[in-house]
C-alpha cells in the first residue's frame, strides 16, 4: 500500500499514547547536526511537525532556542507541558503558516516531513532558510528482519493493515529528487542504529501508536492487538528491538 497522507491528523487523536510510547532520537544525531549546520546558541531553528516535542526538547536541552510548529493542538499541549523556556510553539500547518523568508539557520523535521504536502514543503523550506542554511529531516524506523517474531509482526501488519507502507520508506531517492528540484545542494544520508529494550506492554503500545494500526476500525484494531499480544507472549523480556534512525541533510 502506498503511503496515505490523509492520516496526518491521527497522532493528535492519540496524543498521550504517542508521547508515552515513541522513542527519542540518538544523542549523536544532535551532536552531528549541530556540527554539520555550524549553528550557534542564538541561531534561528524551526522544528516542523514537532508533535509532543520529542526532538524539539532533546535539542533545546542542549542550549538552543527553537520554534516548534505542529497542526495538532493536543500534541502541542503535551509539548508545552514537558518543555523548557527556550522553545516557542506555534499551532498550524507548515503549508499555511506565514513564516519569514531567508530567516532560519536550520530547519529540522523529525518523523514528520513525509506528512507535509510535497508540492509546498520543499520550496517553502528552501525559501525560509537563509543562504547556506540547512534542512535536516530524520525519522526512526523499526527493523523487522533480524528476529522471527518481528517478521511475524511485519507479516501481520501486511495482512491486516491496509495503510502499512510496504514500499521502501527509508530510501532517500525521492527526497533527493524533490530537494534538488527545490534548489538544495549537498544532500547526504546518515543512519544511526541502536537496540531499544522494551517490556512487552510498552512495546505493544509502541506498535499501537503507528498510523496503520490506529486507522483500523475499532473491531479490526482490537483483533490485531490480540494477535500481536499472542506473538509477544511467547517472547522473553526485555524485548530488544532494533531501531534505525535515518537522517537526510540538505544545504541551501
Ligand atoms: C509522527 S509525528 C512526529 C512528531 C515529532 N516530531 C516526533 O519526533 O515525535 C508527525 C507530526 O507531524 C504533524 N503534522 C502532520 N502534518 C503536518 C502539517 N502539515 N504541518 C505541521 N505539522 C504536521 C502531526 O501533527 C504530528 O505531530
Amino acid at each position: 500500500m502506498a503511503f496515505n497522507r490523509k492520516l496526518k491528523t491521527i497522532f493528535g487523536e492519540i496524543a498521550e499514547l504517542y508521547e508515552k510510547s515513541r522513542p527519542d532520537y540518538p544523542k549523536e544525531l544532535f551532536k552531528d547536526l549541530i556540527k554539520i549546520s555550524s549553528i550557534k546558541k542564538d541561531s534561528k531553528i524551526l522544528d516542523v511537525g514537532c508533535g509532543s516535542g520529542k526532538a524539539t526538547i532533546q535539542f533545546a536541552n542542549l542550549g538552543y532556542n527553537l520554534i516548534g510548529l505542529d497542526i495538532s493542538r493536543e500534541l502541542i499541549k503535551i509539548a508545552k507541558r514537558n518543555s523548557t523556556k527556550n522553545v516557542k510553539y506555534v499551532i498550524g500547518s507548515f503549508e499555511k503558516t506565514k513564516l519569514p523568508k531567508n530567516y532560519f539557520d536550520l530547519i529540522i523535521s523529525a518523523q514528520a516531513f513525509h506528512w507535509l504536502n510535497p508540492e509546498i514543503a520543499y520550496f517553502k523550506s528552501y525559501n525560509i532558510l537563509r543562504s547556506k542554511g540547512y534542512l535536516i529531516i530524520f525519522w526512526n524506523f523499526q527493523k523487522y528482519n533480524n528476529k522471527p517474531f518481528l517478521k511475524s509482526i511485519r507479516n501481520l501488519f501486511k495482512k491486516e493493515c491496509p495503510n502499512f507502507p510496504t514500499s521502501k520508506p527509508h530510501s532517500i531517492r525521492k527526497y533527493k529528487l524533490k530537494l534538488k528540484s527545490a534548489g538544495f545542494k549537498a544532500i547526504k544520508r546518515k543512519q544511526y542504529n541502536r537496540n531499544i529494550k522494551y517490556k512487552k506492554t510498552d512495546y505493544l503500545r509502541f506498535l499501537e501508536s503507528h498510523s496503520w494500526v490506529n486507522s483500523l476500525e475499532k473491531n479490526k484494531k482490537i483483533r490485531l492487538l490480540i494477535k500481536l499480544n499472542e506473538i509477544l507472549d511467547k517472547q522473553k523480556e526485555p524485548l530488544e528491538i532494533p531501531i534505525g534512525t535515518v537522517v537526510v541533510i540538505a544545504k541551501k
